[in-house]
């Protein structure tokens, strides 16, 4: 029970890691505000879970930050810790990427966590012990074809994180940043059913030679969000199986 007393916030809980981060903050006590788009399992996957409660929006509508931190503080009292998880891909290459495309994977990717953070602020001050783990990518360092708006997005999340952490840091409020490789979730998981080659070389890219799971970023959240890393801030904590390690 590392999060007894804890009220967490987490986006994207429906599935994949958010949804895995949710049912494992909760099983160590926290309360937890999960939050998804309408239309996606989410009360079904938290269903009977009495530490959990739910709010379908989308965190790309900015006046949804003040449902979603409101209702979270409401709900439970506080808010302690605040995951954001919530993330889209984009696969088009620069020449040909739409500005409506760049302009939503922002709008999912950075912008919802800058303004949720916000929000959060000074209700993770009251906390004292305050934490923000934003969820990036290892493609906030590397890159792919295809993939400008979303690494300019996660390398935007690394930067905001850090820079949270720098400015809130006197306050008790640590603030990291996730880096998952290749997992399997509902973003990848259609991919690699259709194509189990491409699923093999990701998993044969990584030192571990297999894929990741969502508890195994769950997991790396759990250690960011307990007392266990409390004096862990600004830091990019790579959850990939060693899959970056290869030039
Ligand atoms: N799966 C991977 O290999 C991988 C690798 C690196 C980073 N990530 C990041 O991990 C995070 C979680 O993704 P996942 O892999 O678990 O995928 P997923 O698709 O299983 O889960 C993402 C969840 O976010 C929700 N979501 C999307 N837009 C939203 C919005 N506007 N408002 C509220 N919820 C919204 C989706 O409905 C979905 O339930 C994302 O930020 C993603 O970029 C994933």
């Amino acid at each position: 029970m590392r999060l007894s007393g804890r009220v967490a916030i987490v986006t994207g809980a429906a599935s994949g890691i958010g949804r895995a981060s949710t049912q494992c903050f909760a099983r160590e006590g926290a309360q937890v505000f999960a939050v998804d788009l309408p239309d996606r399992g989410l009360a079904g996957a938290h269903a009977g879970q009495e530490r959990i409660a739910t709010l379908e929006a989308s965190v790309a509508d900015a006046d949804a930050a003040e449902a979603i931190i409101g209702g979270a503080t409401k709900r439970f009292g506080k808010l302690d810790i605040l995951m954001n998880n919530a993330g889209v891909a984009s696969n088009a290459l620069a020449e040909a990427m739409s500005l409506a495309d760049w302009d939503r994977t922002f709008a999912v990717n950075l912008r919802a966590p800058f303004i949720l953070c916000q929000r959060a602020i000074p209700h993770l001050k009251a906390s004292g012990v305050g934490r923000i783990i934003n969820v990036a990518s290892v493609m906030a360092e590397g890159t792919g074809f295809g993939l400008s708006a979303y690494c300019a997005s996660k390398a935007g999340v690394a930067g905001l994180t850090r820079t949270l952490a720098l400015e809130l840091g006197k306050f008790g409020i640590t603030a990291n940043y996730l880096l998952p490789g290749a997992i399997r979730t509902g973003m990848t998981s259609p991919l690699w059913e259709a194509r189990p080659d491409i699923a093999d070389i990701w998993a044969n890219k990584s030192a571990l030679r297999r894929l990741g799971e969502p508890d195994d970023l769950a997991k790396a959240a759990l250690f960011l969000a307990s007392d266990d890393g409390a004096f862990v801030t600004g830091h990019g904590l790579t959850v990939d199986g060693g899959l970056m390690l290869r030039v």
